[in-house]
């Protein structure tokens, strides 16, 4: 056993919370980071058609792992071709109350009610700015603050303050956990969201340089929801891609922990087929048009696989590291 896989069983028998702020300490201190990237982690290069983004392998850290910007370098180390920061509001917030992660053991599933507890925008800039060149590709996910009076006004302020320092932005307006981020999804809302960062998008490419922006939706969506998003997103004046998807407030009839109860939103293994549904869904309304990232559930190689085949070109996870450890980006890269 590896040293890293013993510290994650390790980790795994601490409360959810304290066991992710140990291995983000952990990581800070580059403790258990290989010396170098596992076999496979440069030579499976892929770049994204419509962004450009050069990716050295397409699996890549979704957000909410990283959300400070503290241990990205740490994530590279392991293999990821892409870590996802944040999500970062402009203002520190606490998110809610603890208990807020539950692990679902026997569903290999997570429940988080988180709310974007995070030290706000300051910190997070000043951390990606003093990033190494060459490290690896790292993307900024920015949202809004619960209190906020204006959500598209929060998304601005966080695309203007990343702007320079970043690889690329994700718009997240898909957490469940605060209470109407979702409704951005809605039609009028997304083409009004989508219109006012995508002019703010165009001002500081111009300023300052191309950067690729992502948007970030649910899994929780209809056909024709579907259908106006991706008519949304093929109209924006600067968006190439989605990222499909955030957690999932379902409850499929199979889950078994005894903390299937709990309120918010569920990744891991039981999202892994209702995501890659989704995706496939928008990739028969996008086409071409942007590029499609997959998020949901993937575990294993065949996860990457199947979401490859319904349509993304690059892949995140998240949920399969709270029960596999890092040591399991090295394992999918072998078999990749
Ligand atoms: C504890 C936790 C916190 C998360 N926080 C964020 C977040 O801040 N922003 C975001 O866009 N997604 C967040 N997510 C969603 C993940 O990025 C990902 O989209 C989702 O978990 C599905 O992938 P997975 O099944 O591999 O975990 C979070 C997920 C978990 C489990």
């Amino acid at each position: 056993m590896q040293l890293v896989d013993l510290a994650t069983s390790l980790v795994r028998n601490l409360e959810p919370e304290t066991a992710h702020r140990a291995t983000i300490q952990a990581m800070k201190r580059g403790l258990g980071v290989p010396a170098q990237r596992p076999p496979g982690a440069d030579t499976h290069k892929v770049k994204l058609p419509v962004s450009g983004l050069e990716l050295p392998n397409p699996i890549g850290l979704a957000a909410g792992f990283d959300k400070n910007a503290e241990a990205f370098s740490a994530m590279l180390g392991f293999g990821f071709g892409f870590v996802e920061c944040g999500t970062v509001t402009p203002q520190p917030q606490p998110g809610n109350p603890t208990p807020r992660l539950f692990r679902l053991n026997e569903d290999r599933a997570v429940i988080n009610r988180m709310g974007f507890n995070n030290e706000g925008l300051e910190g997070f800039v000043d951390r990606l700015s003093a990033r190494e060149q060459g490290e690896g590709k790292v993307g900024a996910n920015v949202g809004a603050n619960k209190t906020s009076e204006d959500f598209v006004a929060d998304y601005i302020t966080g695309m203007k303050a990343v702007w320079r320092y970043a690889d690329y932005i994700t718009l997240n307006i898909s957490s469940p956990n605060t209470p109407g981020l979702r409704d951005l999804q809605g039609k009028s809302a997304l083409e009004d969201l989508l219109g006012r960062c995508g002019e703010a998008g165009k001002a500081l490419a111009s300023a300052h340089g191309f950067l690729p922006v992502f948007l970030k939706v649910a899994p929780d969506l209809k056909d024709v929801q579907i259908a106006d998003i991706a008519a949304a997103a093929k109209a924006a004046p600067y968006l190439h891609g989605l990222i499909i998807s955030n957690t999932t407030l379902a409850r499929p009839v199979t889950l078994r922990s005894p903390h299937k109860g709990e309120t918010g939103g569920l990744s891991g293994t039981p999202l892994m087929e209702p995501s890659t549904r989704v995706l496939a869904a928008f990739k028969g309304e996008i086409g071409d048009s942007l590029d499609l990232i997959g998020a949901g559930g993937v575990a294993s190689v065949e996860d990457v696989w199947a979401k490859l085949a319904a349509g993304a070109q690059a892949v995140q996870l998240y949920s399969a590291l709270v029960f596999e450890g890092p040591g399991l980006i090295a394992r999918i890269l072998a078999e990749l």
